[in-house]
C-alpha cells in the first residue's frame, strides 16, 4: 500500500509517502531561497518520496531571521526556482506543496538589569503590591526610579509577588505575544488581516507553480493557538469549539477563494496540545471532521510543539517550543519514555480519520512521528488509520528511504536512530543536518558545508549507483 498512489485534491502522489515541513535554516537574513536552500529540497526529491512539503514559510513582510518568506512577490523567482529544481530532481515524481505559517512576537529572555530599566512599564498597581509584600507605606508614593533599581537587586519572591504573571514571564521567559492580548491592536485585529494575508501568500505559492498548499495550523503558532482550548477571546473567535475554529475557517475560505477549487489546499494540525488546558483528541476529531467539511484536501496530524510547557531558555535566547513534555511529543526522541518514538501519535491520526470518514468525507489523513519502517508504515495503512505516511527524521537520515525500500534496497536505509541531534541544532538556528552523515566524506570534492566549515550540509550521494543498477 505505502507505495501505490493515491489523490490528494487536485494531484495524484505516486505513493503513499511524505516528507513533511522541517525547517533547515538555510534562508537569507531576509528570508530568500538560497543555493543551500535548493540543494536541501533537492536532495529530498531525488529520494522520490509521494510528496514534499517545505519548511514553514512566512506569510508576512515582516524580518524573520533566516527563515523562508513568502509575503511579497520579490519572493516568487526563488520559490520557483526551488519547484523547477524539484520537479527536475525527482524526474517530476514527487508533488511539491508549501507550508505557509503566521506566528507572533517572541522575544529572547532579558538581561534582569535591562527587563527592569527598559521593559516593565512601572504602574500603580506595581506600588500597592510593593507595599503589601514589605509593609513599607514609602512604596505608594516611590518614584519610578526607586522602583526600578529595588526590583533588579530584588529576590525572585518579591518579583512573584509585585509582578502579574505576563511580567513574570517575559522576565523568565522573554515577552511572548498571545491571541489573547486583545489589548493590543496588532492581536485584535488578527481576525481582520489574517484571511487576506494567508490568501495573498496561497495565491504567491500558486503563481511559483507549487502544486499545492498546506496551512499551518499546529504546534506553537498562531494559527494552533486560535484553536487551542486555551484561547479564552470573547470577541467570537475563541471560547467554544465553534469560536474557536472560525478564523481558522474564514481563512481557508480567502484561501480558497483566492486559489480556486482545481488547487490543493491542505492543513496541519494538532491531534493533541499536550498542555495543561489544551486540546485533547476529542477537539481534534471535531476539528477534524470540520476541517473536511469545509473542503481541505488533506489533514496532516501532528502533537505538541507549544510554548506553553517550554524550557526556561537561557538569557539571550528565545524560548523554544519543543523542549517540555509537548516537544517531546512532537518529535518523540528515543528518550521520550519507555514506549519509545516509535509511531507513538498514530492513535490521533486514526481516531480523526474514522470520525472524518464516518461524516462521509474521504479526505486523506496523513500521520507522522517516529515512522521509520516500511513495516510499521505498512501497517498502518493497512488498519485503515491513515492514509499516507509522514517521515521527517527517518528522511533526514536517509533522503533515498523511499527509493531504497520501493527498490527492495530497504537494507541499504540509514536509520534514523531518533536521538534528536537535528532538532538540538534547530534550536540553536543553526543548519540542520543529521548526525549520521554529516561528518562523512568531508573532502569529497564540491559538497557544501556549514558555516563553520565543520559539516557537510547535504546527505552523501547513493542515487548513482541505483541509476547504474537499474540499468544492469
Ligand atoms: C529540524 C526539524 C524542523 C521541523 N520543522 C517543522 C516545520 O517547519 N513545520 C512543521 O509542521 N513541523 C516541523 N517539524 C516537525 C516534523 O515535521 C515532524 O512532525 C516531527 O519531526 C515528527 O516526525 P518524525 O518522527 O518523522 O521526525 C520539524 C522537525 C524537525 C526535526
Ligand atoms: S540527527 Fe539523529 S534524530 Fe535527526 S535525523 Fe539524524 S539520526 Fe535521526
Amino acid at each position: 500500500m505505502l507505495f501505490s498512489p493515491i489523490r490528494v485534491g487536485q494531484v495524484m502522489l505516486e505513493s503513499r509517502t511524505w516528507v513533511p515541513a522541517m525547517v533547515p535554516w538555510r534562508a537569507t537574513e531576509d528570508g530568500f531561497v538560497t543555493r543551500h536552500v535548493l540543494d536541501w529540497y533537492s536532495r529530498f526529491a531525488e529520494g522520490r518520496p509521494g510528496a514534499l512539503v517545505v519548511e514553514a514559510t512566512g506569510v508576512r513582510d515582516i524580518p524573520s531571521g533566516p527563515l523562508l518568506r513568502i509575503g511579497h512577490d520579490r519572493f516568487i523567482p526563488g520559490l520557483r526556482e526551488m519547484v523547477e529544481t524539484v520537479h527536475r530532481s525527482s524526474g517530476g515524481r514527487t508533488r511539491f506543496f508549501i507550508q505557509i505559517i503566521d506566528f507572533l512576537t517572541v522575544r529572547r529572555r532579558p538581561e534582569k538589569e535591562k527587563y527592569f530599566a527598559r521593559f516593565l512599564s512601572i504602574e500603580d498597581r506595581h506600588r500597592q503590591k510593593l507595599f503589601e509584600a514589605t509593609n513599607d507605606e514609602r512604596w505608594l508614593v516611590a518614584d519610578e526610579t526607586e522602583i526600578r533599581s529595588f526590583l533588579t537587586s530584588a529576590p525572585d519572591e518579591i518579583h512573584d509577588r509585585v509582578l502579574n504573571e505576563n511580567e513574570q514571564e517575559s522576565l523568565r521567559f522573554g515577552y511572548r505575544e498571545r491571541v489573547t492580548d486583545t489589548h493590543l491592536r496588532n492581536i485584535s485585529e488578527l481576525p481582520e488581516v489574517l484571511p487576506e494575508i494567508f490568501a495573498t501568500a496561497a495565491g504567491r505559492a500558486k503563481e511559483a507553480g507549487f502544486d499545492g498548499v498546506e496551512l499551518h495550523y499546529a504546534h506553537a503558532y498562531t494559527m494552533a493557538s486560535f484553536l487551542s482550548a486555551t484561547n479564552t477571546r470573547t470577541d467570537g473567535y475563541g471560547g467554544s469549539r465553534e469560536n474557536r475554529v472560525r478564523l481558522p475557517l474564514e481563512v481557508y475560505r480567502a484561501v480558497r477563494n483566492r486559489v480556486g477549487n482545481d488547487y490543493t489546499v491542505g492543513v496541519r494540525f494538532l491531534g493533541d496540545e499536550v498542555i495543561t488546558g489544551g486540546n485533547r483528541i476529542e477537539d481534534a476529531v471535531w476539528f477534524g471532521v470540520e476541517l473536511a467539511r469545509a473542503g481541505f484536501d488533506f489533514l496532516s496530524i501532528s502533537k505538541g510543539g507549544k510554548f506553553d510547557d517550554a524550557r526556561q531558555p537561557k538569557v539571550g535566547q528565545a524560548v523554544y517550543p519543543y523542549t517540555g513534555r509537548s516537544g517531546f511529543e512532537c518529535m518523540p526522541p528515543v528518550t521520550s519514555d519507555e514506549r519509545g518514538p516509535f509511531g507513538r501519535n498514530i492513535p490521533l491520526a486514526a481516531a480523526i480519520k474514522r470520525a472524518v470518514n464516518e461524516a462521509g468525507f474521504l479526505t486523506p489523513v496523513v500521520t507522522s512521528g517516529g515512522i521509520g519502517t516500511f513495516e510499521l508504515a505498512e501497517q498502518t495503512l493497512e488498519r485503515g488509520e491513515a492514509d499516507i505516511i509522514a517521515m521527517a527524521r527517518g528522511s533526514l537520515a536517509d533522503p533515498d528511504w523511499f527509493l531504497k525500500v520501493s527498490s527492495g534496497r530497504g537494507d541499504e536505509v540509514r536509520r534514523c536512530n531518533y536521538t534528536n541531534y537535528c532538532e538540538g541544532l534547530d534550536q540553536m538556528h543553526k543548519q540542520v543536518t543529521c548526525k549520521l552523515w554529516d561528518r562523512v566524506n568531508l573532502d569529497e570534492p564540491g559538497i557544501t558545508k556549514s558555516d563553520d566549515g565543520k559539516r557537510r550540509l547535504i546527505a552523501p550521494q547513493w542515487m548513482r549507483e541505483y541509476e547504474t543498477n537499474e540499468k544492469d
